[in-house]
């Protein structure tokens, strides 16, 4: 069973290993550490119950605003379920901490990604030309209006 909980700092060194399958640049320790730590950030790891962390996703909120930095699951777990566990956990999340309105970005070649978000009622409100390095490419800027009503329960 996978289980979703709050990341911790002793959770690094294992998100860590999800990151580099995810992502070309992936991120280093030390901006885990600051993420981890910061007061501002929500961060969640999807756990299986031997311990392996096989997800984690995140977020920053800035008075009601919330920006999603990344959310990944193992590539050996995808299509099962945890990506959409680990949006709903964070949406949560962002409703508590007073949040109203959540924006992220996703490279444009990133279905799977974009089809997560669209079923969730994101919409695409903008691109940034050459927002991506390695490879170089468009961001498309998402975003979740969470005054609609839907995610108060
Ligand atoms: C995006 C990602 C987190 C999705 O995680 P996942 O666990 O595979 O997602 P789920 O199994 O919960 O699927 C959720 C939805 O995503 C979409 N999806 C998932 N994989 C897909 C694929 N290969 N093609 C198209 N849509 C896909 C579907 O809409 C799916 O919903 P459905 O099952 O009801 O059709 C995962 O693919 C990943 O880690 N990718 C690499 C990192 C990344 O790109 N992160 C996003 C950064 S913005």
């Amino acid at each position: 069973m996978i289980n979703v909980r709050k990341m911790l700092l002793e959770d690094i060194d294992k998100v860590m290993v999800v990151d580099k399958d995810s992502f070309s640049i992936p991120w280093s320790r030390e901006s885990f550490l600051l993420e981890v730590k910061s007061p501002l950030s929500s961060y969640v790891v999807a756990e299986e119950d031997d311990g392996k962390i096989v997800g984690y996703g995140g977020f920053y909120l800035i008075i009601d605003q919330v920006e999603i930095t990344n959310i990944a699951v193992l590539s050996e777990y995808r299509g099962s379920g945890i990506g959409k566990t680990i949006l709903e956990a964070l949406i949560k999340l962002a409703v508590v901490g007073g949040g109203k309105l959540i924006n992220l970005d996703v490279r444009s070649s990133n279905e799977a990604a974009q089809a997560l978000y669209f079923n969730y009622g994101f919409k695409l409100v903008g691109t940034r030309k050459g927002y991506y390095q390695k490879p170089s490419e468009d961001a498309l800027l998402l975003s979740l209006d969470l005054e609609e009503g839907r995610f108060d329960d």
